[in-house]
């Protein structure tokens, strides 16, 4: 979500605030504004849409300062206008925030007694009031911030900076992540490693409830007891400078395209030598059940896995969305492994479901691309998804490496439970070792999914059928769609099809069906000709032995190489997003950061 970045520097620091937001535009946001303090005083720039207005306001309009803030906004309190764009000012302060102040009504009821108002629609600008408030009482500015960040409710990570103080930027973390970077007598602050990674490799993670006072010589960090606080300085990882599309249109299709390399890295790390390889935490004779919790794209990883926890290691398995598990407050009994799988690592509904489950489970372990992010870091174990930076908003790679280190558990457990015997773990990892070749030849055949999307794409509704893993793949194909090409699409079990979504078929309604040759086939195949004896438009995503059986009558097919359950859903998911990226590329939409998305959502 929103993005933060912050300069106290030997240069100009416009063009650079504005750069780094570029590379911040990831993270999804429709405002953007930067803040200066020059000859002490405090002036900002913010405007609506892509970052250019904001270029284009600074060529006409510029701002002069060694030091300042700037922010990418996506809205939650007040549309996308100028004026609640961030930095938000008050009196000598001026700030840029990250999440959520949930009592921001009752703290503007307080301002509201000492003759402050507020000027926009938004809860950051409370924050700037309040502290202009204490420092209008006498406070000085640290004293101010601490005064404030204590009175607020929610999560957020806040920077600011002061009228009359060009050597000082204070930052708060309180559920959102913030690091603080060291040049040469310059000083950083980023909302994550890649924002500050072509300025320096040195960054602390400020912990949570941390207030960091930063100055061109240092910084000096207190605890949320507001006690010293030492925290180490770590070296960003070399891949985190590495942004840049290499030759690729767009993030997405590069990060589509390096599945191959990604999933041999992860099968290299979880299966070194021909069976599954955990931590010892990891120990299924102490387990009796596993709890899976996730959002969106991790969700459905979710969903695939439970089918492989249940039929492969004969373990019960349950998964939810997070925003109803943590609201939920379900039972737990003891012997539950809780696994939380995010690719950013801080999304908020997860990290509270991981905080709900922290003493109720017998072992609470995370699946998180972000190694340094709060999901990894809370969790008793954490498990890497070795995707490398996901840069594309929809999620592709992190959630196919997901699925891989997630069919390797399912065949740890099935092995440690004696469920399965050591000759039956190493032929199904063999079988996984294949993958990367059959993603090869899935992704050979982009030139005809781009005009099956083609096709697909003037469709104002699509369905998406399939049976078992096919199911959750078929509803993660539905949410690519939606996110990339906003073409409403849905999915459904497709043995629900009679209940209801049948009535929708008629001759204009195209209707996608992911189906292998497996055990469910000729299930599958069966709800596949309900569709066709009602004029319905099928695509059939198949084996060619599928194809042989049950082309007949299709609108398109297209062919993927035969792969075993385990594999289908990991290879089947190649299709699913190459057909939402090609029906956004034919739609003209914004295809790495799609609209109202945001690729770390950090409020709930
Ligand atoms: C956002 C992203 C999705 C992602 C979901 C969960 O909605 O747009 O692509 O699947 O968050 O994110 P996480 O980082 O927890 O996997």
């Amino acid at each position: 979500m929103c993005g933060i970045i912050g300069v106290l520097g030997d240069h100009e620091v416009a063009p650079l605030l504005v750069e780094t937001l570029k590379r911040l535009e990831y993270r999804g946001y429709d405002s953007a504004g930067i803040a200066t303090v020059n000859n002490g005083v405090l002036d900002r720039r913010r405007a609506t849409g892509k970052l250019v207005n904001l270029s284009d306001l600074l060529v006409h309009n510029p701002l002069a300062g060694k030091a300042g803030i700037g922010h990418t906004r996506w809205a939650t309190h007040g549309a996308a206008t100028t004026g609640n764009a961030h930095p938000h000012s008050c009196g000598p302060v001026t700030v840029v925030h990250n999440g959520i102040i949930e009592n921001f009504r009752e703290l503007r009821a307080m301002l509201a007694n000492h003759g402050l108002t507020p000027s926009t629609e938004t809860d950051t600008e409370t924050v700037a009031m309040l502290a202009a408030h204490h420092m209008a009482q006498g406070m000085t500015a640290r004293e101010a911030v601490k005064a404030t960040v204590a009175a607020l409710h929610g999560a957020f990570a806040l920077l600011f900076l002061f009228q009359g103080q060009e050597d000082l930027m204070i930052a708060a973390r309180k559920g959102s992540p913030l690091a603080i970077g060291y040049g040469k007598g310059e000083m950083f602050v980023g909302s994550d490693a890649i924002a500050l990674a072509p300025m320096t490799d040195r960054v602390t993670y400020l912990e949570e409830g941390d207030i960091a006072f930063v100055t061109r010589s240092g910084v000096e960090i207190i605890d949320e007891n507001h006690a010293h606080a030492n925290r180490d300085i770590v070296r960003i990882e070399a891949s985190a400078t590495l942004i840049d599309k290499r030759g690729h249109k767009h993030f997405m299709t590069k990060e589509i395209h390096e599945q191959p390399t990604v999933v041999a890295e992860a099968l290299g790390r979880y299966a070194p030598s021909g069976l599954p390889s955990f931590p010892d935490r990891l120990d299924f004779t102490q387990i009796d059940r596993v709890v899976m919790v996730a959002c969106g794209t991790g969700y459905y990883s979710c969903l695939t896995a439970k089918y492989w926890f249940e039929q492969v290691a004969g373990i019960p398995c349950e998964v939810d969305v997070a925003s109803e598990f943590r609201y939920r407050e379900p039972p737990v009994t003891p012997r539950t492994l809780a696994l939380f799988v995010s690719q950013s690592g801080e999304t908020a509904d997860t990290l509270a479901a991981l905080r709900y489950m922290k003493d109720k489970a017998a072992i609470v372990a995370s699946l998180v691309n972000v190694g340094t992010s709060s999901i990894a870091r809370e969790a008793d174990l954490a498990l890497a998804i070795l995707a490398g930076i996901e840069v594309s908003v929809a999620s592709t790679k992190a959630y196919t490496n997901q699925l891989t280190i997630l069919a390797l558990l399912a065949v740890h457990a099935a092995r440690q439970r004696g469920h399965i015997s050591d000759a039956a773990a190493r032929a199904h990892v063999i079988d996984l070792m294949g993958l990367p070749d059959l993603m090869r030849q899935a992704l050979a055949l982009e030139p005809q999914i781009a005009r099956i999307a083609e096709d697909l794409a003037p469709a104002p509704s699509i369905l998406f059928l399939g049976r078992g893993v096919m199911y959750p793949t078929a509803l993660e194909a539905a949410l690519k769609l939606k996110e990339l090409s906003y073409i409403h699409a849905e999915a459904y079990a497709s043995g629900e099809l009679k209940h209801g979504p049948i009535a929708l078929i008629d001759r204009t309604l195209p209707v996608v069906v992911f189906a292998p040759h497996d055990r469910l086939f000729e299930k599958t195949v069966s709800n596949m000709q309900e569709v066709l004896a009602r004029h319905g438009l099928v695509t059939l995503i198949t084996d060619a032995t599928g194809a042989a059986l049950a082309s007949e009558g299709t609108a398109a097919q297209l062919i993927l190489p035969t792969a075993s359950e385990l594999c289908a859903p990991i290879l089947y998911a190649l299709p699913a997003q190459l057909i939402a990226y090609h029906a956004a590329m034919a739609k003209g939409t914004d295809i790495d950061q799609p609209r109202n998305l945001a690729k770390s959502v950090t409020v709930e």
